[in-house]
């Protein structure tokens, strides 16, 4: 059966169809995880006038997020890209060390770690502690949103909100609706979108969702090129970029979004689509020896502090 016809099917299962519900204004977002990928939600939120509250563990790792802001919003300064000063844009962002904070926002966005076990507990906790209306979204790149839909006790409410690296820059955010997110939901999160200047596209969750079923195989294709000897890292990444106009090589894009994250979604894809998926030996070599990309300093490539 087609997955479009099975994807249907699902969707009309007595139950399954859920009343809508009703629609929630979005001000105060709160962003789970400092990170790349959570500081960048944070600033295009607040670039946005949108109230943030970023929350992290550690404030470590909350001001390095901040710092990552604010040299961001500086680049963007300089090329008249902002409308404000990056100063009133950074005065909208607070940052929280206490989870119980986000209770006062209509949106969070998680972007933590990319382990199941780790987003499944927060999505439970989260959905005990926000407001009944408010909606939850993950910034996954590969675990299902139907899952954590279910552990947050609020599925119609949750959706994928997928931003591509580096978020300030990247036009892109992958709406993923769940089985049971409801139509206002996925509705809410794409006005959002377009709000903060990005284009939605609207998908279905399947492993990998589109973005990644299709780059990371490419990704791992291209270590699997290195492992074997093909060629060297420049010269992969010299074919792809001058062959296929891509940005930037594949290799250093792995570089970029953290060869954990690559590995973490080749596995997804390994186990929900088979075996053409598998992730090379290589990658998986790297990331035993810490060798994750920019991000510690030495990847495919080295990178000064
Ligand atoms: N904030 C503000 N400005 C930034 C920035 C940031 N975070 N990052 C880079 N810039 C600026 C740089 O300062 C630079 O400015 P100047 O032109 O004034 O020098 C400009 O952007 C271009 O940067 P670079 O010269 O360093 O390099 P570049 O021309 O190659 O552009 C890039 C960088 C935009 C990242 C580009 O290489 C690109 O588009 N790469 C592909 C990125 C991509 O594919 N992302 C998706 C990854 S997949 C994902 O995220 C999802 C997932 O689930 C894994």
């Amino acid at each position: 059966m087609p997955i479009g016809s099975l994807w249907w099917t699902l969707r009309q299962l007595p139950g399954q169809n859920k009343p809508e519900v009703s629609s929630v204004e979005i001000h105060r977002v709160g962003v789970v995880g400092a990170g790349q990928m959570g500081s960048g939600i944070a600033q295009v939120m607040a670039q946005a006038g949108l109230t943030v509250l970023l929350h992290d563990l550690k404030p470590e790792l909350l001001e390095r997020g901040l710092a990552s802001i604010q040299r961001s919003l500086l680049r963007l300064a300089e090329k008249g890209k902002l409308s404000e000063a990056p100063e009133a844009i950074v005065s909208r962002i607070h940052l929280s060390l206490d989870l119980n904070e986000l209770s006062a926002c209509e949106l969070v966005v998680e972007a933590i770690v990319e382990e199941e076990e780790a987003k499944m507990a927060l999505f439970r906790r989260l959905g005990e502690l926000l407001p009944p209306e408010a909606l939850l979204a993950s910034n996954t790149s590969s675990i299902p949103i139907t899952r954590l839909a279910q552990a947050s006790g609020r599925p119609e409410r949750c959706v994928g909100m997928h931003f591509m690296n580096p978020v300030p820059l990247m036009e892109l955010v992958e709406v993923i609706r769940g089985v049971r997110t409801s139509d206002e939901t996925a509705r809410t999160v794409v006005e959002l979108a377009r709000r903060l200047g990005k284009t939605p596209v609207e998908v279905q969750d399947y492993p990998g969702f589109v973005s990644n079923r299709i780059l990371m195989p490419m990704i791992n294709e291209a270590i699997e090129c290195l492992r074997e000897g093909v060629a060297t890292p420049e010269a992969i990444d010299t074919v792809m970029r001058l062959g296929m106009n891509h940005p930037m090589g594949p290799l250093a894009l792995a570089d970029l979004i953290g060869l954990d994250t690559c590995l973490a979604i080749m596995e997804v894809l390994h186990r929900g689509l088979g075996d053409k998926y598998r992730p090379s030996p290589l990658l998986r070599k790297m990331v035993e020896a810490g060798r994750l990309g920019r991000k510690s300093g030495e990847g495919f490539y080295r990178y000064g502090a």
